[in-house]
């Protein structure tokens, strides 16, 4: 096969996002087990630009990766799997004998932000991209998913902006090949915003492989996967409502729920540290007393990351995060606040790579 151009270079830019229903344990090729929801974030982000070269079908691929400049090995098995799983996808891969990856992250390496999730869909968008314009198609926002969710399951949930559903969900959209981006949101939500309080910046998480596998044979598994369709349906309502209250409890349940999984499985995780419950704890007590609707949830680490809105911004960061700062690893805090999605930045074809 020949295409429209042979060499040709492309820069994305794609968020992270953090799930208020969560994705926990995987069946087949990358399929959730559950339904998820999640909030795409604005400032935490990844920058990649994908430099390709074509030359005859079935030539080897030759793949570079550079991480903020500099020449990285360790992440090249990963890249690599995904580019084999996307080559049914994105079939100009199979006549490409030269791929070079650099990628950027705006948070820091170690602060607890998932970067897969806004790694593999920025790469993904930039496949999309390529395979497009060598096809002379408009883009292709639930191809670039599928993709996206063979790299890294949550990544397909960055593709969009607002708020993303992944998974089927009885009486919804969703779909467990790509995300769908949740319209009918209430304005509140629009304005919802994330402060994510570094209290161990440390590795100290479980990685996404053996964590997905700790749902297999699960005690809990069943009544997890009926909690998190419950949860969905509700959340998803609120979402329409603008029931911050509601949504506020089903949120904090999700993260309690999924560090109690991890607890309970076989082997066990703690992940959370003594300062991650002093802060929920700081959380819960300022919400009481203030009637102020401010949440918590967690990944797979110690760090809480705090959602409120807009309107509440003041009495949140001046009286409630004065007194959680002091809890942090060097009082890091990493604020963001709902974002719009991924985007091509720029794209050059048929002269250099
Ligand atoms: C706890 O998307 O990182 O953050 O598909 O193996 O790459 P892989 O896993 P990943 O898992 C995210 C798990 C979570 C919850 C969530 O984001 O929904």
């Amino acid at each position: 096969m020949s295409w429209k151009h042979n060499r040709g270079r492309v820069k994305t830019k794609a968020p992270s996002n953090i799930a208020w229903i969560k994705y926990w344990g995987k069946k087949g090729l990358q399929l959730p087990i559950n339904p998820s929801l999640s909030m795409t974030l604005d400032k935490c982000h990844t920058v990649t630009e994908l430099g390709f070269e074509l030359g005859s079908m079935g030539d080897s691929l030759t793949c570079e990766f550079y991480f903020h400049g500099e020449k990285n090995e360790k992440f090249l098995p990963k890249i690599n799997t995904f580019i084999d799983r996307v080559r049914g996808i994105y079939p100009f891969l199979n006549s490409a004998n030269f791929l070079e990856i650099r990628s950027e992250n705006s948070f820091p390496h170690s602060s607890g932000i998932a970067s897969s999730a806004s790694a593999f869909c920025a790469l993904a968008l930039a496949l999309e991209e390529i395979q497009s314009k060598l096809d002379g198609e408009e883009r292709d926002l639930q191809r670039a998913g599928q993709a996206a969710r063979l790299g890294s399951g949550s990544a397909c949930r960055s593709l969009s902006g607002g708020f993303n559903l992944w998974g089927d969900l009885a009486g919804e959209l969703g779909s467990d090949e790509f995300a769908i981006e949740m319209e009918d949101v209430h304005p509140v939500f629009k304005s919802a915003k994330n402060a994510i309080f570094v209290v161990n910046s440390g590795e100290k998480s479980v990685g996404s492989t053996l964590g997905h596998s700790l749902m297999q044979g699960h005690p809990f598994a069943r009544a997890r996967i009926e909690q998190a369709n419950k949860n969905c349906v509700k959340a998803l309502s609120c979402l329409r409502d603008g029931d911050v209250w509601e949504l506020g409890k089903i949120v904090e349940n999700e993260a309690m729920s999924l560090h109690a999984l991890m607890m309970t499985s076989d082997p066990s995780f703690i992940l959370m540290a003594p300062e991650t419950l002093e802060l929920i704890e700081m959380i819960r007590t300022f919400r009481e007393s203030q009637n102020i609707p401010v949440f918590f949830t967690l990944d797979a680490g110690p760090n809480p990351h705090v959602l409120y809105f807009e309107k509440d911004k003041e009495p949140v960061e001046n009286i409630l995060f004065q007194t959680m700062i002091g809890r942090c690893e060097k009082g890091r805090v990493i604020m963001d606040e709902v974002g719009a999605g991924a985007k091509v930045l720029e794209s050059r074809f048929g002269d250099s790579y």
